[in-house]
């Protein structure tokens, strides 16, 4: 082992987070070695995800002081093909010109561009998981994580230390002075808020958490390229709550909620003046006023005034629940009216529109309200 200064984290015995720091950023890059087998023989130097070139200055020095020269590099991993996970990989290719690497195909046509010639490369399976055998007589496992964020994203399992590599899956953002390595409570919020930014869905992200749970031996500890590595406890609890989680196109309905807000009053405002025209006013706001007292959220929703009501956010959710409390006990032909009037009325307005679209009818709004 080399002595020159270094800054990389123990994960667990001949594994090491040697990435960098950065206590100027609010995304910091996991990078990974895992000396597998130890330093000796038979053993084999693997990276994963070989990281950004801002940090490469970094990477470069925590390898050498474990390996002793980057010579003696002789494997890597690519989750996904973004520059913050293979921006390294050309640099480290061009000096150790033996490097062969495991990588998804998908991945790899986009990871080429940034110009990393590894010696060789094998393709993993995309869609199911697999067992390699690498040189020495290691074992890893590949766990397809589909569209978490990429859709040839893959985890890579060592089934004996039982850490599991996730890539952006289980990243975080870290707050100011948050560096460590190992995730706890606090840091929860920085995870979540990376998933919604980062992650397509929640059933992507629900559907990684199965394939991970099947493994076997269970995993022990998760270490993603962002933020922090988890284990034990926390680590389960993170995996119940980010499968609940609404990310990415979830919160799209939000998001167009709060940009369309006008329109969507301006909708409902149609809406209470269709009802009204058949119902009279009265009954309009009266049976708005009883469901909202039946609904506590709805408090949220819409004000009630004297004579009449108006729409405070989640227009896009509010309009149905809304039309369903006013054509409660009429005919259908009143419900279908009501609904054509809101369809047309968001048509005119260039706005989403609401689930109205037959198939939705009687659906509770707290079905889809978090
Ligand atoms: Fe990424
Ligand atoms: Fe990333």
């Amino acid at each position: 082992m080399a002595d020159q200064p270094h800054s990389s984290i123990p994960v667990k015995e001949n594994c090491y987070m040697v990435g960098r720091r950065n206590p100027d950023a609010l995304l910091q890059c996991n990078t990974y070695l895992f000396q597998l087998g130890g330093n000796g023989p038979g053993s084999l130097a693997w990276c994963v995800d070989p990281g950004s070139q801002l940090d490469f200055s970094v990477v470069r020095q925590n390898l050498v002081h474990h390996l002793g020269a980057i010579e003696r590099l002789q494997f890597f991993t690519l989750n996904h093909q973004d520059p913050d996970v293979v921006g390294n990989l050309a640099p480290l290719s061009e000096e150790n010109t033996s490097l062969s690497g495991l990588v998804s195909e998908d991945a790899w046509r986009l990871a080429r561009h940034l110009g990393a010639r590894p010696r060789q490369l094998h393709f993993a399976h995309r869609f199911q998981g697999e067992d390699i055998r690498l040189p020495g007589g290691h074992t890893i496992r590949t766990v397809p994580t589909p569209f978490c964020h990429f859709r040839g994203a893959l985890a890579f399992y060592e089934p004996e230390s039982r850490i599991l590599f996730t890539g952006d899956l289980f990243g975080g953002l870290n707050d100011p002075g948050r560096l460590q390595l190992w995730g706890e409570e606090e840091d929860w919020p920085g995870i979540a808020i990376f998933h919604q930014i980062y992650m397509p869905n929640r059933e992507a992200v629900a559907f990684a958490i199965r394939q991970i749970r099947a493994l076997s031996p269970p995993v022990e500890i998760i270490a993603p390229q962002h933020g922090f590595a988890l284990r034990g406890d926390f680590m389960h609890s993170v995996m119940d709550r980010l499968e609940k989680l609404p990310v990415g196109m979830d919160r799209l309905p939000r998001e167009l909620d709060d940009a369309f807000l006008a329109q969507y009053q301006q909708v409902f405002q149609n809406l209470i003046d269709a009802a009204s025209a058949r119902l009279g006013r009265q009954t309009v706001v009266e049976r708005l006023r009883k469901a909202r007292s039946d609904t506590p959220e709805a408090a949220d929703w819409v004000r009630i005034t004297r004579d009449g009501a108006e729409l405070l956010t989640h227009g896009l959710h509010v309009l149905p629940w809304a039309m369903d409390v006013l054509s409660r006990g009429e005919d259908t032909s009143f419900h279908e009216r009501l609904k054509m009037i809101v369809l047309h009325s968001c048509h005119r307005h260039n706005i989403p529109l609401p689930m109205i679209a037959p198939g939705t009818e009687g659906q509770q709004p707290d079905e889809w309200i978090g």
